[in-house]
């Protein structure tokens, strides 16, 4: 079994460990380092490769300064425990593998815990660009680097206490439905949150405009686009804009938001946080990104707990 399963490898949408485990209903897996097979070897050395000189000229320093401190290899998939034994020093922030989709108000919870939800498989050589779901490659080279600045790490986990906030407040609400509707807006709000700052954020530098968004930190061709192109809108970020902004889901962002600063993300999420609890976001406008029916669940369990 074991000699099929290596055989396979850790390929994304063909990797039976990973597969098994989520039949199981295992959310929390080990890494399976020896399952990796050459070509996702091969796979993790291309994609680094051609991204060192973008990351070099478009990502932001906090980043460049993450990546040398992780020395993440240039050659091979990186083992967790290794990552995490120069991760942890610096903000207290943890890799855990996981079987996949991780539940909206559980991912939360493990970022307040300073616990980062990450995938082990690695997408396929011939699809280098097309990433149906999150891998191994978005979630440590493109998310983790960011994950040993301090100041970054405390909006995570700021973040993660929201979630927390809003499950707090929908177990005072009585009515199902009423209850439902407003989680629905609330989950929205942050999502889109998470989407135009952790996933796609640009900040202002002495040198320019640079990226700390990890979706572009992970895309060779979107990193480039996000900073020159000039079919991308880029504005300072006003949080009453971005929270009833609809997100762009399967091809490049057109409109990407500008931070000056991490303790500026953080006064963001304070102030996310602060119209949580005024009942401003139970009502954000309809659109991108579709709330999961596990994501509000999530919620509604958490809630239910309580
Ligand atoms: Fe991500």
């Amino acid at each position: 079994m074991a000699g099929t399963l290596a055989a396979t490898g850790l390929t994304t949408g063909s990797a039976p460990f990973v597969e098994e485990a989520r039949t199981r209903g295992e959310l929390y897996i080990t890494q399976a380092y020896e399952l990796y097979s050459q070509q996702n070897h091969e796979a993790w050395a291309s994609l680094h490769k051609r991204m060192q000189p973008r990351w070099e000229r478009y990502a932001n320093d906090h980043f460049l300064r993450g990546l040398d401190t992780l020395r993440l290899p240039a050659d091979r998939i990186p083992h967790l425990s290794h990552v995490n034994q120069r991760l942890k020093p610096m903000s207290g922030f943890e890799a855990r593998p996981v079987s996949g989709y991780v539940p909206g108000f559980l991912f939360f919870d493990c970022l307040s815990r300073r616990e980062f939800p990450t995938t082990i498989t690695i997408r396929d050589q011939s699809r280098m660009d097309y990433l149906p779901e999150p891998d191994i490659f978005h979630d440590v080279a493109g998310h983790i680097p960011m994950h040993t600045e301090k100041a970054f790490a405390d909006v995570l986990v700021r973040l993660g206490g929201c979630a927390h906030t809003a499950v707090a407040m929908a177990a005072r609400v009585h009515d199902r439905d009423e209850q439902t509707r407003r989680l629905r807006n609330v989950i929205r709000a942050m999502s889109r949150f998470f989407w135009f700052t952790v996933e796609f954020g640009l900040m202002r530098t002495p040198q320019g405009i640079r990226a700390y968004g990890s979706g572009l930190l992970s895309s060779y061709g979107e990193l480039e686009h996000a900073i020159e192109s000039d079919q991308v809108q880029r504005y300072p970020v006003q949080l009453e804009w971005l929270i009833h902004q609809g997100a762009e889901i399967d091809h490049y962002q057109p409109l990407l938001f500008i931070v000056d600063s991490f303790d500026h993300l953080f006064s963001l999420v304070e102030q996310l946080e602060q119209w949580m609890r005024e009942g401003k976001l139970n009502n954000v406008a309809p659109g991108l990104p579709e709330i999961a029916a596990g994501d509000l669940q999530s919620f509604l369990d958490a809630a239910e707990s309580l």
